[in-house]
């Protein structure tokens, strides 16, 4: 299937390759436009190098319609004329780009053939840094000029923008500075140095950068240079282009530790190796701990050291042969925000989340992403019909930065916070001074779900077969209706018996596993209690603090916030809670149900793990991630985040982290589903 992207909306399979090939190059035109000239993209850099990709495809395939014009064949873009004009001595290439193991192999097959064969290759590896390709002009040691790149042989002057950043000497400190010398480099923006400026514009209610790229090119893109000075912008110089004089070099690893020598900032994660494996093993070592990095990249730069053979095998008009770019998996994609709805939570809090046209972002495909509250939605100004910006960094939860305002469809109408609960149809209040709407309506059938679920979810009374699917048959079957019936269900199976899914087995396991929860820890209780405010942390604290139900059950707010660690407003909502008496009447069954109500104290589980590291990647069904994070380290055992040879096994849920499954498979560690992960806690074996 064609994925979703500006190619494929305006593509029809009756055009001939010929009028595709026009079409392609007047959207990657007009993308190169938006990105170079305006810094206001329209599409993510995967789908603009979809669009290359496919334009490359057919120009290979249909070499009659090939163009010295076409943006394959040159380097984007025309220079923007705010700034003077200015020629590079020496021209500022592009990179090629591969995309995993194949093409990396692809590439250097490529090379080889060009090549003398059995000639030995080192390989050095860079980070591709996400930001603004520069080049710095030094006479005599003296910087004198900066330009970006522009078209490849003339770019912008942005000599005094640049003469702002710390990073950049104005002086080198060597005695050979060559007599020229162009050192080419990447402005970029530290992503902290980025939140912190999209945080102050949000105060000043002024529009946000969409990423550390786009801010660093804003900031150097300015007329005054003082706008340029007050935003934290870094360097790294990674090129030498035409140099006058100074020492000679014979490899790409002199020439850097020469710059380094000179006093520019050339980067530390630069590494040296003699085969391809190894250089594929730091492309994933990167894919891995990008996020470990403090500013963004986009890929790892492999260049070939040697500048003899870099000279056998030259460039094209567009990119050296002798380097190429492993392009890690986009975290930024764009799609369309199909829907925007809302989901009512365990306390009743209406959050609005964007119902999206499902795209491969960070690693995994995004569906739906939160959009937090009402201020929220407005502030970003999403709309359905929109196309968004998607992004997904690691393990982060996905987010929506904002829509592409270029592509809204004329009519799409600012979206308006629903008036009454979409379940219950209870008018939903948004209190003053807070950020939330609430559901108020404490039987609404989304809240008695939601606390139902989170009641046996694993963080809090860990009732195995009491997931959402059960819950919501249960209560659709009329069998449950609050946390109290859960424990009446013993006297029900003969309800539990006719309801299709339910196999003998599958009851006494559900029954074993009710009764199993009613010796939870105090902490564990209160936590699935739904109380607000009250998380898993809070829980443990109150029921250390006050080591028995009863004694919380009588306690004044006062009381409560005495403890450390319990805030006022915590103190409020719990006692607000146990003073009403349908939660008085709840803590009552659960007492005569037989509940633990004392102790902060965990019963200790069979220490099953110890020694053992197990990395957990994707998604579980039976465990949220801090859920089997704790099933391990609760049974002695170590969940670090990354797969190395001490890993004892790597346990993979639904769209794993495809690194880790390489580096797993690479190093011999086994690969564990779910059911044997299960199988694992228990008995603290490894499958046969
Ligand atoms: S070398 C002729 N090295 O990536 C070789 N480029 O897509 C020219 N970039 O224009 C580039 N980090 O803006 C090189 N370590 C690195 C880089 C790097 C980032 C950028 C640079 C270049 C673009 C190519």
């Amino acid at each position: 299937m064609r994925e979703r992207g500006p190619a494929a909306e305006l593509w029809s399979e009756a055009m001939s390759p010929s009028e595709r090939v026009n079409q392609l190059r007047a959207l990657i035109g007009h993308h190169d436009q938006r990105y170079y000239e305006l810094d206001a993209p329209e599409v993510s850099d995967t789908d603009y190098d979809a669009l290359q990709r496919e334009l490359r495809q057919l120009e290979s395939n249909h070499p009659e319609l090939v163009d010295t014009l076409s943006p394959t064949q040159r380097v984007s873009f025309a220079a923007n004329t705010l700034f003077s004009p200015v020629e590079h001595l020496q021209p500022m290439l592009s990179l090629d780009n591969v995309f995993g193991w194949d093409e990396l192999v692809g590439w250097d097959a490529r090379n080889r053939k060009l090549l003398e064969p059995g000639t030995a290759l080192r390989y050095v590896v860079e980070l591709k840094i996400d930001g603004l390709a520069m080049n710095l002009t030094y006479d005599h040691g003296r910087f004198v000029r900066a330009a970006t790149r522009g078209d490849g042989k003339i770019g912008e002057e942005v000599t005094e923008n640049v003469r702002t950043i710390a990073a950049v000497p104005k002086q080198l400190i060597c005695e050979d500075a060559a007599n020229v010398m162009e050192v080419r480099g990447e402005v970029y923006m530290p992503r902290r140095s980025f939140e912190a400026l999209n945080e102050r514009r949000a105060e000043a209610n002024e529009p946000l950068f969409a990423n550390p790229r786009n801010s660093a090119a804003g900031s150097l893109r300015q007329k005054d240079s003082r706008v340029t000075a007050g935003r934290d912008l870094s360097f790294w110089c990674y090129q030498l282009g035409a140099v006058d004089g100074g020492p000679a070099f014979t490899s790409h690893s002199e020439a850097l530790s020469f710059l380094d020598h000179c006093g520019l900032p050339v980067n530390p994660d630069i590494a040296t190796y003699d085969t391809l494996e190894t250089v594929f093993e730091r492309c994933m070592h990167w894919q891995e701990h990008r996020h470990s990095l403090p500013y963004d990249i986009d890929g790892i730069v492999i260049k070939i050291d040697s500048l003899a053979i870099r000279s056998e095998l030259g460039s094209t008009s567009k990119a050296p042969r002798w380097a190429i770019a492993y392009k890690l998996p986009p975290e930024e994609r764009t799609t369309l925000l199909k829907d925007i709805q809302v989901s009512i939570g365990r306390t009743g809090r209406a959050t609005p989340f964007a119902v999206l046209e499902p795209v491969f972002v960070g690693g995994s495909t995004v569906g739906m992403a939160t959009l937090h509250n009402q201020d929220q939605v407005r502030f970003k100004d999403v709309r359905p019909g929109d196309t968004v910006i998607v992004r997904k960094a690691g393990d982060v939860i996905p987010e929506v930065l904002g829509p592409v305002l270029s592509l809204r469809p004329p009519d799409a109408p600012e979206w308006i916070f629903p008036t009454d609960c979409p379940v219950c149809r209870v008018p939903l209040v948004r209190p003053e001074g807070e950020s939330d709407h609430r559901c108020q309506n404490v039987d609404c059938p989304a809240q008695s779900f939601a606390r139902l679920a989170h009641f046996g979810s694993r963080g809090a009374m860990d009732i195995e077969g009491l997931g959402e699917k059960s819950v919501g048959l249960f209560i659709e079957q009329g069998l449950l209706n609050d946390v109290g019936d859960i424990y009446d269900l013993a006297s029900k199976i003969d309800s539990l018996r006719a309801l299709d899914r339910y196999g003998e087995t599958s009851i006494t396991n559900l029954l074993g596993a009710i009764e199993g929860s009613k010796v939870r820890p105090l902490g564990n209780l209160l936590f699935g209690l739904n109380i607000r405010h009250v998380g898993s942390t809070i829980g443990q604290v109150i029921a250390k603090a006050f080591g028995s139900m009863d004694t919380l059950m009588v306690a004044s707010e006062e009381e409560i916030a005495s403890h450390e660690g319990i805030g006022g407003v915590i103190a409020k909502s719990v006692a607000d809670w146990f003073s009403d008496p349908e939660h008085q009447l709840l803590i009552e069954r659960l007492r005569i149900s037989g509940l633990n109500f004392v102790g902060p104290a965990a019963p200790l589980l069979a220490q099953t793990l110890i020694g053992m590291s197990i990395v957990v990647t994707g998604s579980l069904e039976g465990f949220s991630r801090d859920g089997a994070e704790e099933a391990i380290t609760s049974r002695g055992g170590k969940s670090p985040g990354s797969v190395s040879k001490k890993t004892t096994a790597l346990v993979i849920g639904a769209e794993p982290g495809q690194s880790k499954v390489t580096k797993a498979e690479a190093c011999g560690v086994p690969v564990l589903n779910e059911k044997s992960f299960v199988e694992l806690l228990e008995s603290g074996r490894l499958p046969d």
